[in-house]
Parts: structure tokens; C-alpha cells; sequence
């Protein structure tokens, strides 16, 4: 049931609640996690008009920004407004029409979200198949692709709920030599490990922003090859009320959704302004911000950053007497699964962490629901500090609930772990 308002006698109207002060949490989970608080102040700047020469030279800069981080030279380097669901949908209903031929690449929740969204726009879908907490290797891939011969394959890149990152080197060498197109959802690595859109050779690659990032959810950077933005184009169909002599629709099968169609939202996004949605200002000045402060702290010592902290937190538990989670050589670096273990509730320790501590730490989905946390140490909280405090308390909690844990072992060994490769006190 929604609160009430509650309503005061000395006043005729109801009062209303408190003024938005959320506990200062530090969010060590799969994401979100909290916002540098540079994208937070970017977030508070002055709205503008969406045809603005200001707002339109922002979003021209959003593109370029957003290029090195896809690694791509693609033109077509831009936002979807909303989640990062959003960008993930829009790609698949714009690059699949109803019957179409997709293999999905899956090993974990978010594999079976690309086959539940394809379902929706009528593809015929297979799937290629690893065990949670594993990946596909090439030859897997190589197979599916022989076999089912389909239009477009669709993988994601790291899967928050297994914490595994799937190798992509190779998979558009794949996709070119069965002339089908590739997506791959990259909501949890954009901004922590390499993507390499360009040297991948993959299509369509979308992203988020509230993990690796460093800011709020609601904003969905996409980037689309020349040759997926053709196959896009061919199924332009303008809505007719903003129809314009200089924009001619495709041939293709209209695309099967009005907020999603990619080809209108690049109309929107290229010299045309073609009106679309109304960009969301706020959340563009966010994505912006998140851009810059990546690009300026350089990608090459954010990976590194996200990678010490990976290695800290998972050295750290294990000294802690616990157990990770998956294989390690595909394990993300940016979240660990860590083993709940036996006699221990997962749900309670979480719940002291929160209230005695602060500190957000993550459950788990599907098969692995109850049987791992999920502690993650992403974008402006891939930091030294935060890993050692989620460390120490996460120590002092499972001492509390009776597990014998060797006092201090797990912040030396993540200490110990975190490795000279980043600067102190790193973490722009
Ligand atoms: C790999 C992956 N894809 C997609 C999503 C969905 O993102 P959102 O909740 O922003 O729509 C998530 C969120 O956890 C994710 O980890």
C-alpha cells in the first residue's frame, strides 16, 4: 500500500513528506553505485531548450565523448533516453523484425533478458549455452553460428549476475564471414574494462551508466556500425505527424516500436533534428560528465584502477576464509561473486551491513539466488578505501554471525593485493 499523506489538524490541507535526504550508503554491488559528484553537479546545471544551439552542441559532444569510450570511430555514437534496458531494446527492435534469425550468446540473467525481448518482437531465436559462472569459447560460438545461420547475434559482455566477462575478440570476424550483424550489451563493463567496438568488429553495442560509469541510471550511450545503421535506415518509416521532404522512409519492415526506432532517434541525433523524444537534458548532461571525467582520468588507468580493486575485494574475501564465485580467468573485474557460507543467512548480514555499516552489498538472481553475494567496486567506488572498509566490515559482520574469520585478513590481503599499478589516492 502507498503511504498516506499524513494530515495535520492545524492545517486544513495535508502536510507533506520530508525533503529528499537519502542515509549517505556506500553502494558496493553490481550497480548502482554512487555518482561522482561531478555528474551530480552536472546534473543540477540549467535546463535548455532541446533545439538550442547550446543543447545541440552538447549532444554533438556527447557523440564525440562516448567514441573512445565504445572504442569506435563510428559517426553513430549517441544516447537512448532511459535505462540501459532501453538502449538494449532499442538495439534488438531496430535490428530484428518478427521471424528473423538471432542466436543468443547466453550464460547468465542477462543473456536470457536479450532471448525475453526477442521473444517479444517475434524472432526466431537459438541459443548458445555456458553454466553460470562460465563463458563460451570461440569454437562454441563458430558452431551455433555454422549451424543456425542467423541474421544477428546478440551477446553480452559482462553478465552482473554470473560476474563473468565474455571474450569478444574474434566474435564479428564470425559474424562477418556468416554475413550476420552483432549486438552486445555492455551496460556493466562500459567505463571498467576495454570495449573495443572497432577491433571486436561488433555492430551495436550499448551501454549504462550507473556502474562503471560512475552515474545515475536512466541514460543509455549506444554506438552503431555504418553498416548496422544502413540495415536500420532501410526500415525508416517517419510517424507521419513530424513527416519532412528531406527524410525518405525505407523499404525495409517498419521497425516495431516508436520510442525504440533507432532510425529516428539518429534523425533526431544527426544534422536533421528530426523532432523525436525530447532529449532528456538532465540525464545528458550526466552521461557528458561521466565521459569527461573517464576520458580525463585516461581508460587505460581507469581499467587498471577497476582491475586493483577486483583484485583487492577477491583477495580479500578469500582471506576472509571465503570462497569466489566462477572462473577465475573470466571473472569482471569491477564485481566478485563471493559464496555465502554454509550456516550463514545471506539475507541478514547483508541487512547489518546496511544498518550498521552503510554499506550496500549485493544478493543474487535465478539459480545463484541465496547461494552468493554479489560485491562490487565500480566506477568512483573502484577505490582503495571503499574496498578495505567493505572488507573490514564485512569482517566484523560474519564475526557477529558466528563465522570464525581471521581478524584483519582480509584488508592486509587486499592491501596487499591492490598492487602498484595505480596511483594513490586514485579514483577520479
Ligand atoms: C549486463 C546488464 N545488462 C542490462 C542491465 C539492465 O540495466 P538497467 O537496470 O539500467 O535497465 C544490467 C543491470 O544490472 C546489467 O548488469
Amino acid at each position: 500500500m502507498p503511504p498516506e499523506l499524513p494530515h495535520s489538524p492545524a492545517l486544513s490541507h495535508p502536510t507533506f513528506f520530508g525533503e529528499i535526504d537519502p542515509p549517505q550508503r556506500l553502494l558496493m554491488g553490481p550497480g548502482p553505485v554512487n555518482a561522482h559528484p561531478r555528474v551530480l553537479r552536472a546534473m543540477s546545471a540549467d535546463l535548455l531548450g532541446q533545439f538550442d544551439p547550446e543543447m545541440t552542441g552538447y549532444m554533438n559532444e556527447v557523440m564525440a565523448l562516448y567514441r573512445p569510450v565504445f572504442g569506435t570511430r563510428n559517426h553513430w555514437t549517441f544516447l537512448v533516453d532511459g535505462t540501459a534496458r532501453a538502449g538494449i531494446e532499442a538495439a534488438l527492435v531496430s535490428l530484428v523484425a518478427p521471424g528473423d534469425r538471432v542466436l543468443v550468446l547466453n550464460f547468465g540473467r542477462f543473456g536470457l533478458l536479450l532471448s525475453e525481448i526477442l521473444g517479444r518482437i517475434g524472432a526466431t531465436i537459438e541459443t548458445v549455452d555456458a553454466p553460470w559462472g562460465e563463458v563460451l569459447t570461440l569454437d562454441q560460438i563458430a558452431t551455433a553460428i555454422e549451424r543456425f545461420g542467423p541474421k544477428v547475434v546478440a551477446a553480452v559482455h559482462g553478465d552482473t549476475s554470473t560476474t563473468m566477462a565474455q571474450p569478444l575478440d574474434g566474435l564479428g570476424a564470425l559474424c562477418r564471414a556468416a554475413g550476420a550483424l552483432s549486438y552486445v550489451d555492455a551496460t556493466a563493463t562500459i567505463g571498467g574494462m576495454e570495449l573495443a567496438a572497432d577491433r571486436w568488429d561488433v555492430d551495436v553495442v550499448t551501454g549504462g551508466l550507473q556502474k562503471c560509469m560512475g552515474g545515475p541510471s536512466g541514460s543509455a550511450p549506444v554506438t552503431v556500425s555504418e553498416r548496422a545503421a544502413d540495415a536500420i535506415f532501410a526500415r525508416r518509416h517517419v510517424e507521419r505527424g513530424i513527416v519532412r521532404d528531406d527524410i525518405d522512409d525505407g523499404y525495409g519492415p517498419r521497425i516495431l516500436s516508436n520510442y525504440f526506432d533507432l532510425a529516428m532517434v539518429m534523425d533526431y541525433w544527426s544534422d536533421k533534428r528530426l523532432n523525436h523524444h525530447t532529449e532528456a537534458t538532465s540525464m545528458l548532461y550526466a552521461a557528458r560528465e561521466c565521459a569527461r571525467v573517464a576520458l580525463q582520468e585516461g581508460l587505460p588507468a581507469r581499467f587498471a584502477r577497476h582491475a586493483a580493486a577486483g583484485r583487492a575485494m577477491s583477495a580479500g574475501v578469500r582471506a576472509l576464509g571465503l570462497e569466489v564465485f566462477g572462473d577465475d580467468r573470466y571473472r569482471m573485474t569491477n564485481v566478485t561473486g563471493v559464496l555465502i557460507p554454509a550456516g550463514i543467512d545471506g539475507e541478514r548480514v547483508r541487512r547489518r551491513m546496511r544498518e550498521d555499516f552503510e554499506i550496500e552489498i549485493g544478493s543474487a538472481f535465478g539459480p545463484l539466488q541465496g547461494k552468493i553475494w554479489r560485491i562490487g567496486a565500480m566506477g568512483y567506488n573502484a577505490m582503495k578505501h571503499k574496498v578495505l572498509i567493505t572488507l573490514a566490515a564485512l569482517e566484523a559482520v560474519l564475526r557477529a554471525e558466528g563465522l570464525a574469520c581471521p581478524s584483519g585478513a582480509g584488508v592486509d590481503a587486499a592491501l596487499a593485493a591492490w598492487g602498484q599499478d595505480v596511483a594513490p589516492g586514485s579514483g577520479a
